[in-house]
């Protein structure tokens, strides 16, 4: 009934034009869980209202839902509040706006989801109207407007009681944080995955909607034939991402003092522009998955990022508030970063050497966005250093705020004169007296959007329009956490340079780049000397002892990884001059990314011409996949060292189009290479990691490896997916001369604790099988791990 007023409606209205068509019209039924939050009410409401407007004369009808976990008649008063201060675009009428709201405001309502019951009702509520009004179901947007914790649970609830009737689409918004690092993002996705398919999630990161962001790749296609000859080495002399904000993080503290800037604005927004930025354009922009896979592909050519790509800073007032918001006591200090500097670089022809610098922080001078490609001038002014040719040539994408407040794209006026053929942007020649990048505004082309749109807008129509191209798909969001985790964790301990926030930081943070390196540029460090605690000089260093009745290494997560790094390379060194080869076996998983990086970054003498590197274990999935440890290996270390293609030994888990099938004969083939190759199938270091489970390479607790008998490799089953596993057995792993167990983190100090008090029981805890018959086994725990 309510619907078919909506549709008296039509020919009053006008389509608003900022979005494709969904799919097939029908009826949409919209939820935002989490509906009286601060996001909805900010701007999800609005979002969707501007969508309704949009959308109301295209032959979609729809209905919302505000749901959440407090009862309908609290939140009932409160829903409607937030939804009558929704605002009309400019371009609609008084009155039609007021009609508009209005039948807004009568299409929505609030709903308790809190229990499988209540799921349920909603669906069948959804189902009855679309009954009573004789009307075909187009699709169910669920927007999960609450904290990731609850992602898993609703995903869940949805999937079992919300699907839509067969042939209408249902789509899932999540909002970051996806995760905390590499490994968390991975339970994450696989949560997800068991309940939504990854067409239904739509991962937002609001920088895809600001509408300079989004111009981006338009941009680079539209002016192609002006970038083509200068979007490289030889032309660009950096890239900056930098996103400056005064506000500190009070009142956000719980949230981000698990966090910090890195995870909270450079894994996400700021990578997100990086790869629009560098990215191969697609040939067809529409095609959300080529644009997906082009910029999936540079992460894979991004360098690894070290601890000395990176400066952190954290202001001064911010150990006040955390004590104050978690209700610590005065000694309590928190190294979380609120400032951080990175370098990164793109190993590819294209871009080689050309820094790329990521900067974010709170409490600093101005409010700010911006990415600025900085152009090398090739042309040398013997006088009139004024002119035109002799000023510095850039292209600044402006997201908005700043001295210019509003969002633009400005193109130095000596580099080329862009083109737009995009009605939605227009070149402005008239602005107010300001500078950009210290130049005059007028030394610039600029262009602006004809209309200003809000972000989550925008994002929300490209939802409704389903152009994926706009959200971080699972691969993407894995991608981008393996290039920040390792930074992550070797910066863990690290001490932030401590600021005073505002123009006070004068140029405490000034960065230098040297070579490969950045650092602060001014020496001088404020060091507040109680914020130091009990941290002396000796808690860095790196500790020797027994551990299981086998040698054992601790010291900090970088510090330890140094370390194994150089024993590695003492080990390889020492096998090359008595044998002539090195024969490496690696496992996968998130632990070892870190040596990878340190090796691939530090060791430039490391023998890689004559090392093997073979696998500890593989996952039965194709190789190009994401969850692939050898496609983890590739990425991490082996694209970024000059070893011999002949000398990489892949386990062999695809034949005959098939994953792990035993008559397909893998585990024979790869057992037979480890014979023919490696003397006495004596591998000269296997690196090993230990599972919550306390499983190592791929055997689990329950499995009887004993069956293995004299077998080097086995097919075997982990309890999590992907199932099917190839892994070196015992026998395989206890011929090593040298093997080595690296744990890091404090997820893993229950785990070893208990390590530390059981007997050998190799069916319960696997680890405990290791225990080379001729070789050293040394444990590897930072002191997380050690002790928590
Ligand atoms: C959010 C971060 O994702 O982005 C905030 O959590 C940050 O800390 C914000 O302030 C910046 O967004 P914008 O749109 O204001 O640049």
């Amino acid at each position: 009934m309510l619907v078919c007023v909506v549709l008296l409606l039509v020919t009053l209205c006008t389509q608003g034009g900022n979005g494709e068509d969904a799919q097939t019209p029908g009826h949409v039924s919209v939820v935002i869980v989490g509906g009286t939050g601060d996001l909805a009410k900010k701007y999800l409401w609005q979002g969707f209202f501007q969508l309704y407007v949009n959308h109301v004369s295209s032959g979609n009808t729809f209905s919302f839902y505000g749901g959440g976990l407090t009862p309908a008649d609290k939140a009932k008063p409160v829903f409607f509040e937030i939804l009558k201060a929704v605002n009309c675009p400019k371009d609609v009428s008084q009155e039609r706006c007021a009609l508009l709201k209005e039948q807004f405001l009568r299409l929505s309502e609030y709903q308790q989801l809190k229990t499988i019951e209540e799921y349920q009702g909603l669906s069948k509520h959804i189902e009855q109207q679309l009954q009573q009004e004789g009307l075909t179901e187009a699709g169910r947007l669920f927007y999960l407007s609450v904290p990731a914790f609850a992602y898993a649970d609703i995903a869940e609830k949805i999937n079992s009681s919300c699907r839509p009737t067969s042939g209408a689409w249902l789509r899932v918004v999540l909002e970051k944080p996806f995760g905390h690092d590499f490994r968390s993002a991975q339970v994450l996705a696989s949560q997800l995955g068991s309940s939504l398919k990854d067409e239904e999630m739509y991962r937002i990161d609001h920088y895809l909607g600001k509408q300079v962001v989004a111009k981006i790749l338009p941009f680079r296609i539209e002016n192609k034939k002006f970038l083509d000859p200068i979007w490289n080495k030889h032309h660009i002399e950096r890239v900056e991402i930098v996103l400056k904000e005064t506000l500190d993080v009070k009142g956000r503290i719980p949230f981000y003092d698990q966090y910090g800037v890195i995870r909270d604005v450079l894994q996400n927004h700021l990578t997100e522009v990086m790869t629009l930025l560098t990215m191969r354009l697609p040939m067809n922009l529409s095609s959300s998955e080529e644009v997906l896979q082009n910029k999936l592909r540079i992460f894979s050519s991004i360098l690894p990022i070290g601890k000395n790509q990176a400066v952190i800073g954290q202001y001064q007032e911010y150990t006040t508030q955390v004590q104050q918001e978690l209700n610590k006591t005065k000694d309590h200090i928190s190294i979380i970063p609120t400032f951080a500097a990175v370098l990164a670089h793109i190993d590819e022809a294209q871009f080689e050497g050309v820094p790329i610098l990521l900067i974010s922080g709170k409490k600093l001078d101005e409010r700010v966005g911006y990415a600025r490609i900085v152009f090398k001038n090739d042309i040398f002014c013997l006088q009139n250093h004024n002119s035109v040719h002799c000023k510095p040539k850039q292209i600044v994408f402006y997201f908005g705020h700043g001295s210019l407040q509003y969002p633009a794209i400005l193109v130095s006026k000596n580099l080329f004169k862009p083109v737009s053929k995009d009605s939605e942007w227009k070149e402005v020649t008239e602005h107010k007296d300001v500078s950009i990048q210290g130049l005059p505004i007028s030394d610039y082309y600029v262009q602006i959007p004809t209309e200003q749109r809000e972000a989550y807008s925008e994002l929300i129509s490209y939802i409704f329009a389903g152009r994926k191209d706009s959200f971080i798909s699972t691969e993407n969001l894995l991608a981008s956490w393996g290039m920040w985790t390792p930074l992550l964790s070797s910066i863990a301990s690290s001490f932030p340079r401590i600021y005073p926030g505002g123009a006070d930081n004068g140029d405490l943070l000034n960065v230098r780049l040297i070579g490969k390196e950045i650092s602060y540029n001014s020496e001088v460090v404020i060091i507040n000397n109680d914020r130091m605690g009990g941290t002396s000089a000796n808690a860095f260093q790196v500790m020797q002892g027994q551990f299981r009745g086998a040698d054992m290494v601790s010291a900090w997560a970088e510090e330890l990884v140094e370390r194994l790094a150089a024993d590695l390379q003492g080990a390889a060194e020492k096998a090359v001059l008595e044998s002539g080869v090195f024969h490496l076996a690696l496992s996968g998983g998130a632990t070892p990314l870190a040596l990878f990086h340190r090796l691939a970054l530090h060791h430039f003498s490391f023998p890689w011409r004559d090392t093997h590197v073979w696998m500890v274990d593989e996952r039965c999935v194709p190789v190009t996949e994401f969850e692939s440890n050898f496609q983890n290996l590739h990425d991490h270390l082996l694209q970024h060292v000059r070893i011999p293609y002949h000398n990489i030994h892949p386990m062999p888990v695809q034949l005959n189009e098939r994953l792990c099938v035993e008559e397909d004969g893998g585990r024979l083939l790869y057992e037979k290479e480890i014979r023919k190759l490696v003397n006495g199938s004596s591998f000269h270091f296997v690196l090993l990691g230990v599972g919550y489970d306390s499983h190592t390479a791929s055997l689990f607790p329950g499995s009887k490896t004993d069956k293995h008998g004299e077998s080097l490799v086995a097919l075997t089953e982990s309890p999590v997916k992907p199932h099917q596993r190839m892994s070196l057995t015992f026998s395989a792993i206890n011929r090593a001369h040298e093997v080595a167990l690296l744990v890091m983190g404090k997820g893993k100090h229950e785990l070893i604790t208990q390590l530390s008090r059981v007997k050998d029981n190799p069916e319960k805890w696997p680890v405990t099988g290791v225990k080379p018959s001729d070789g050293r086994l040394v444990w590897y725990l930072d002191y997380d791990a050690l002790l928590g």
